[in-house]
C-alpha cells in the first residue's frame, strides 16, 4: 500500500496524553523537518484557549478549525504533523493526513493515559466528574480510527527519546518502501 502513496509529511495521531507533541519536536529535529502542532495553529488563530473555543462555541466549533486545518496540511512538505487526539476520529480527516504523511500513531492503555494527564487540567474533555471513564469510553470509540494508521507505536515502556528514535525509523522505511 505504501509504495503507491505519496509521503511528504509524518503525521503523529492518538489519545490526549500519548506524547505527540513532545516526540513530535523531537521527531521533528532529526529528520530536519517543520514541526507544527494543530492545537497551537487553532489556539493561535482563535486567539483563545481551547477550554475557551469549547465553552464559549462549543466543541463542533472546534472540530470545525481542525476540519479547515487539515485541508491547508495537504499543501505542506517535510512538516512533522501532532494532531489533537480527536482529529483523526474523522473518516475525511484520517483519509487526507494519509494522502501526504506517514500516519503513527502513539499509543498507550487508559490507565496509563490517566497517570500523564491526571496533573493537567487544559483538556475540556476530561474536565468531568469521572475523567477515567470518559478516557476509556472516548478510547474506545476512537479506537477504530487509531487502528487505520500505518504504524502504531506502543510508548508504555518507551522513552519520549526512545519513542521518537522508533518513529524516525519508521518514517525513514516508509520512504524508503516509497522509492
Ligand atoms: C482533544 C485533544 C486535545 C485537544 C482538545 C480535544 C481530543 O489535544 O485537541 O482538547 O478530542 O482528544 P491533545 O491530544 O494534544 O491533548
Amino acid at each position: 500500500m505504501l509504495a503507491t502513496r505519496s509521503i511528504h509529511n509524518l503525521a503523529l495521531v492518538g489519545f490526549m496524553g500519548t506524547g505527540k507533541s513532545s516526540v513530535g519536536r523531537l521527531v521533528a529535529d532529526s529528520l530536519h523537518f517543520t514541526f507544527l502542532d494543530t492545537d497551537d495553529v487553532i489556539i493561535a488563530r482563535a486567539g483563545k484557549s481551547i477550554a475557551d473555543i469549547f465553552a464559549e462555541s462549543g466543541e463542533p466549533a472546534f472540530r470545525e478549525f481542525e476540519r479547515r486545518l487539515v485541508e491547508e496540511l495537504a499543501r505542506r512538505t517535510k512538516t512533522v504533523i501532532a494532531t489533537g487526539g480527536g482529529l483523526p476520529a474523522n473518516e475525511a480527516n484520517l483519509a487526507s493526513l494519509k494522502s501526504h504523511s506517514l500516519v503513527v500513531c502513539l499509543w498507550a492503555s487508559p490507565e496509563k493515559i490517566w497517570e500523564r494527564v491526571r496533573s493537567q487540567s487544559h483538556r475540556p474533555l476530561l474536565n468531568e466528574t469521572d475523567p477515567q471513564a470518559k478516557i476509556r469510553s472516548l478510547l474506545a470509540v476512537r479506537e477504530p480510527f487509531y487502528r487505520q494508521a500505518d504504524v502504531l507505536v506502543n510508548t508504555e515502556m518507551r522513552s519520549l527519546r526512545e519513542v521518537a528514535q522508533q518513529v524516525t525509523h519508521q518514517f525513514h522505511a516508509a520512504q524508503a518502501a516509497h522509492r
